[in-house]
C-alpha cells in the first residue's frame, strides 16, 4: 500500500527521488521501517538524514520527522522535497537567471578549469555560473527548489542531463573524464539551458505537490544541531521521539564528500576535487574520532526520545563499524534488546568496492526495543 506512493504518477512519488546521493536508503525501505515501527502522529529522528529519505516517509506516512544532515547537498534535496516553492515562482527565477546568465563575462568562466569547458558549453555554463553567484539556497525556498532541480541535473546521461556523458550517482575525477570524452570524441550537449530546466521543473510538478506532515531537515553537524532539538522537546515544541531510525556514515568511507565535488562546486565549493579542507573526513578515518562521533550523537539522541521508543539504525556489515555501532548502542541503551537482520547487496555497490575483501560486502539492521515491547514485531521481509 505505502509503495503505491512512491508511484511516479504520484506527487509523492515523483518528489521522493529528489536527488542523487550516496549510500542512500531505498525508498521503499524507508517507507517499510516508517510504518511498520512507527503509529501516525509519532516523531521520527535522523540525526544523520542524507537526502532526508526516512524524514520524507515520516512525512508523507502523517508522522513528523526532524533530520540534521551535515552535506549541503543532501541537506538541499530533503529540504526541497519536503517543502517545494511554488511553481510559478521557480519559473520565473528560472527566466530571470538566463537573463543574468547573458551578462556573466567571459573573465567569470576562464578562471575555471579545463574539465568545465569540455563537460559543458559554454552557455550552459553562463547559465550554471549564474546560478552559484545569484541564488541564495540556504534562505530563499525558490532559489533552493531551483537549485536542487539543478543539482540533480548537474551530471549523467547526456539526454537528461547538463553534461557531457558522466554517471549521475557520482562526478567522476576531472582527468579521468577529460581523457574518457576525448578518446571518444564526445564533446559537450548542445542545450539551451533555461528550455532545459522549464521541461525538468514541468515534469517535477506534474502531479502537484506532495501532501506531507510538518517536517524539516536541520542542516549541520549533529554533535551540535542536536542541541536545538533537545531545547524543541524540553520547551514542548516537539514531543519526545518514538523512533530513532537513521544510517550513519560507514568508517573509512568519505565519498560523501568526493564523490559529490561537481554538486559541492554548484553550492560555492571547490572547483576540482580535493581532500583537502574537509573537516569531516578525519571523523570516518580515525577510529577513535569514528566512536566518539556515534558516541556523542547517539547520547544526544537518546536525552530525546520516548522511553518507549524504537531504535533501528541500519550500517555496514564489516567488522569496525559493525562492533562499534552495536557498543555504542548497547552503553547508551541498555534497557532495550538489540535485534539484528543481515541484508546483503543484491549487486556489487560503490560501497562494496572498498570493502575489506575477506568479508561479504553489505549492510546489517540492527533494531532495539523496549524490553516491555515483547519483541514481537516481525522483521521486514
Ligand atoms: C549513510 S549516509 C545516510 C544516507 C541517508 N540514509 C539517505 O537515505 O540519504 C550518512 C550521512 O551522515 C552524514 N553525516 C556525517 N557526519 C555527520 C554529522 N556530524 N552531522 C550530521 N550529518 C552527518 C553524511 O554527510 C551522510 O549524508
Amino acid at each position: 500500500m505505502t509503495h503505491e506512493l512512491l508511484k511516479l504518477s504520484t506527487a509523492t512519488g515523483r518528489w521522493s527521488g529528489v536527488g542523487p546521493y550516496y549510500a542512500m536508503f531505498p525508498r521503499e525501505f524507508a517507507f517499510d521501517v516508517v510504518e511498520q515501527y512507527s503509529e501516525t502522529g509519532q516523531y521520527i529522528l535522523d540525526p544523520f538524514a542524507g537526502r532526508a529519505t526516512s524524514i520524507y516517509a515520516a512525512a508523507a506516512l502523517q508522522r513528523y520527522g526532524y533530520g540534521i544532515e551535515i552535506n549541503p547537498v543532501g541537506w538541499l534535496y530533503g529540504r526541497v522535497k519536503l517543502d517545494p516553492a511554488p511553481k510559478d515562482r521557480v519559473l520565473s527565477r528560472n527566466n530571470k537567471l538566463g537573463e543574468i546568465a547573458n551578462n556573466i563575462l567571459k573573465d567569470e568562466l576562464t578562471t575555471l578549469p579545463e574539465f568545465f569547458f569540455s563537460c559543458y558549453t559554454e552557455e550552459v555554463l553562463r547559465y550554471l555560473v549564474a546560478a552559484r553567484k545569484v541564488l541564495s539556497w540556504r534562505r530563499s525556498p525558490t532559489d533552493a527548489t531551483i537549485m536542487a532541480i539543478i543539482l540533480v541535473h548537474l551530471h549523467g546521461k547526456r539526454e537528461t542531463s547538463f553534461s557531457n556523458q558522466m554517471r549521475q550517482g557520482k562526478a567522476m575525477h576531472p582527468d579521468y573524464s577529460i581523457r574518457w570524452w576525448q578518446e571518444r570524441n564526445m564533446l559537450p550537449p548542445d542545450i539551451n539551458p533555461v528550455e532545459f530546466m522549464e521541461k525538468r521543473i514541468d515534469w517535477r510538478y506534474a502531479k502537484g505537490m506532495p501532501k506531507l506532515e510538518n517536517s524539516k531537515v536541520i542542516f549541520g553537524d549533529s554533535t551540535l544541531k542536536l542541541r536545538e532539538i533537545i531545547k524543541m522537546v524540553l520547551s514542548g515544541e516537539t514531543q519526545p521521539f518514538n523512533l530513532l531510525f537513521t544510517s550513519p556514515p560507514y568508517y573509512g568511507i568519505t565519498n560523501y564528500y568526493y564523490d559529490q565535488w561537481l554538486r559541492l562546486w554548484m553550492l560555492g565549493g571547490n572547483d576540482r576535487p580535493t581532500w583537502t579542507g574537509e573537516k569531516w573526513k578525519g571523523k570516518f578515518e580515525s577510529k577513535e574520532d569514528y566512536h566518539s562521533l556515534l558516541s556523542i550523537i547517539f547520547q544526544k539522541c537518546a536525552e530525546v526520545m520516548a522511553n518507549d521508543a524504537i531504535v533501528y539504525v541500519r550500517t555496514d556489515a564489516r567488522p569496525f563499524t559493525l562492533e562499534t555501532t552495536k557498543k555504542v548502542l548497547a552503553r547508551i541503551f541498555p534497557n532495550k534488546s538489540m535485534e539484528m537482520l543481515a541484508r546483503p547487496f543484491e549487486k556489487e555497490t560503490q560501497t562494496a568496492l572498498y570493502g575489506d575483501k575477506a568479508v561479504k560486502p553489505g549492510e546489517v539492521d540492527i533494531i532495539m526495543y523496549p524490553y516491555c515491547f515483547g519483541n514481537e514485531k516481525e522483521s521486514i521481509g
